[in-house]
């Protein structure tokens, strides 16, 4: 084989090129440590720019600590998480950006979510996903810790609350955004029953935003069995592989993400015995990710989109979908028309019809 020959320019970018990928872990620890010292909370609280000490005590960070904290937060600062601006003394001040206003807490917080996905749980059966390769597991999580995500949430209380907080704040502001700028989708509804809906977040907005609509959570037991429903919003435990309470449409929030082909096909079959047929206004109505299709402009939307699939390929048997997988899944259980509307940077709605 002929050897192919590299400049030793080409090969020191190369090698930084390489060091950028190997720190990619720090990045997420970066954000880790960033919520566990409620620096966003700090600033926040704070009510304007502040100044390293300021910043440092307001966190109870030692004087000892205070340089290499300094460090920590050019990085950040780098990395967009916060700014800088300069005062008349020519000092440096923190500042909040729209990234680290997503960290605050009472705001569209998205901590619990991130919390979820740095935790051990979640993050350590990467290290397998090369091994799981010549494995005969379905999953590198099943390699990693010989269960289930779901079992673990069945059987852990702890990671069953971090599990539905972190979905529960990821609905909270998809479902302002949702009902903000795709309220036609939902439009005119009399009931909708959300699969695989967790604590009620999702249902909860839409039904404050069209009161009209009869709103129906249904999810595992473990997750539905302690909720108690009220005017807005009423929880079913169950099996929606097995059935799924009737309503005009169905929701699908991050739901067909986690299954395989076959299964996902499984749940629209039945979420299609649910609805009524187009004409009396029957829908499903998917939100989730659909591959190269996104509203956001950045290099790295169709990189986090990407790094999402192998998420999903390590946890469960999921996968982020292009169109034609869309397409493909849609076709098996029986659809024929579909739409899809890019909302929300990464996620999209797609709407089905029997
Ligand atoms: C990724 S979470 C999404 C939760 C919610 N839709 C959201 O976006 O915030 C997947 C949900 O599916 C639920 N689930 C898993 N297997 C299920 C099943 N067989 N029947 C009903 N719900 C199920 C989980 O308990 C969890 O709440």
């Amino acid at each position: 084989m002929e050897e192919m020959k590299f400049s030793t320019d080409e090969l020191l970018e190369s090698q930084a090129h390489v060091w950028y990928l190997l720190f990619g872990y720090l990045k997420s620890m970066c954000l880790k440590s960033t919520l566990e010292l409620g620096i966003a909370d700090a600033l926040k609280k704070h009510g304007k720019a502040m100044n390293l000490s300021e910043l440092a005590s307001s966190l109870s960070i030692p004087p000892s600590k205070v340089q290499s904290f300094g460090r920590f937060m050019g990085t950040l600062v780098h990395l967009e998480l916060f700014a800088t601006k300069q005062d008349n003394s020519g000092n440096i001040k923190y500042l909040l950006t729209p990234m680290s206003h997503l960290l605050v807490k009472d705001e569209m917080n998205i901590t619990p979510f991130l919390r979820l996905l740095l935790d051990p749980f979640m993050c350590d059966s990467s290290h397998v996903l090369g091994p799981w390769f010549k494995s005969p597991k379905d999953t590198p999580f099943e390699l990693y810790f010989g269960k289930r995500v779901w079992d673990v949430a069945d059987e852990k209380p702890e990671f069953n609350t971090m599990f539905n907080e972190g979905m529960a704040s990821d609905s909270l502001l998809v479902g302002d955004v949702v009902m903000m700028t795709c309220r036609d989708v939902f439009k005119g509804l009399k009931s909708l029953v959300d699969v695989g809906g967790g604590t009620g977040n999702m249902a909860r907005a839409i039904a404050h935003a069209s009161p009209e609509t009869k709103c129906t959570v249904l999810d595992l037991p473990h997750v539905v069995d302690t909720l108690k429903g009220d005017s807005l919003v009423e929880f079913v435990g169950g099996d929606m592989f097995v059935s799924v309470p009737q309503a005009n449409a169905v929701l699908l929030k991050w739901i067909l993400h986690d299954w395989n082909d076959e299964e996902c096909v499984k749940i629209l079959q039945r979420c299609r015995e649910a609805i009524p047929s187009k004409e009396e206004g029957g829908k499903i109505i998917i939100i989730d990710m659909v591959v190269g299709v996104t509203t956001d402009k950045h290099a790295y939307a169709i990189e986090t989109q990407l790094l999402f699939d192998l998420l999903m390929m390590s946890l469960v048997s999921g996968k982020e979908r292009n169109e034609s997988e869309w397409k493909k899944i849609i076709s098996a259980a029986g659809f024929t028309d579909y739409k899809i509307t890019p909302f929300l940077g990464l996620r999209s709605v797609i709407e089905l019809y029997p």
